[in-house]
């Protein structure tokens, strides 16, 4: 099993996923904005165990996770949203929901700095809860009374992503100290730096906000 970045190419194999698994079902634009907005954030899970027999042959995609950045949180808090996340009957149970939302929580943080991840969840969804609440640690934030089309309520969750942080900032220090000897005679010498080497340079081209705010035309017509 390969867990990927989504590519714009797979989104209608991720359509028909969703159709087959979610009675939540969007059209092929809305995929293609989340896929072109935030590439980092959605994953899908490919099974690489039957060999291509020509190369035009589709990927077979047996999972998804898509997701978003909120894009004007109410809280003022950066944080992402699960919009869908499903697996293919004939691979549940193998862990892979679990990973393609690790990834892209990784994600979240790693390029967005995003302070936590919401989703919502059928209440009925017994399955998914688990992943959410057992398996990844979200907490159930409120209930949303007939949130669904069909009128089914939903949990509001949400997931608080410090530990991913700490991780990161972790693995970040770790590299620091493994910086390995010094090299040959060069690497052991510090070389002195001289005050009248340095140079100063001015750096961008000094603009103030308003040269970044586009002008309304309109006005002086
Ligand atoms: N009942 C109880 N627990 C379950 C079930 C189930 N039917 N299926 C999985 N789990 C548990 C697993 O045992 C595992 O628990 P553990 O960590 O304690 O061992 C955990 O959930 C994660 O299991 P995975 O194998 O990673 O999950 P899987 O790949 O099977 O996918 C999913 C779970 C996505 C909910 C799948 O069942 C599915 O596609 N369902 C239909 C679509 C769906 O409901 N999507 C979520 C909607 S909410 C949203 O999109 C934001």
């Amino acid at each position: 099993m390969d867990i990927r970045r989504l590519e714009p190419r797979d989104i209608p194999l991720i359509q028909h996923a969703n159709l087959e698994n979610l009675p939540e079902n969007y059209f092929m634009k809305y995929y293609l904005y989340h896929a072109l907005s935030w590439p980092q954030l959605s994953y899908v899970a490919v099974d690489v165990s039957r060999p291509k027999k020509t190369p035009y042959d589709y990927p077979k995609i047996v999972g998804y996770v898509l997701a978003k950045m909120e894009e004007e949180p109410t809280d003022g808090v950066q944080h992402g949203h699960i919009t869908s996340l499903s697996v293919m009957r004939t691979h549940r149970r193998l862990g892979i929901a679990e990973k393609l939302m690790r990834q892209s929580q990784l994600a979240m943080v790693e390029t967005f700095g995003a302070q936590y991840v919401s989703l919502h969840v059928r209440v009925s969804n017994k399955a998914a809860i688990h992943l959410y609440t057992k398996t990844l640690g979200f907490d159930q934030d409120k209930t949303e009374s007939s949130y669904y089309a069909d009128g089914e309520d939903a949990y509001s969750m949400r997931l608080d992503l410090s530990t991913i942080r700490e991780q990161i900032r972790d693995a970040a220090d770790a590299e620091g100290v493994d910086e390995g000897e010094p090299v040959g005679e060069a690497g052991s010498k510090t070389l002195p730096v001289r005050e009248k080497d340095l140079k100063k340079v001015k750096v961008g081209r000094g603009l103030g906000v308003q040269a970044l705010v586009e002008k309304d035309e309109s006005k002086h017509s």
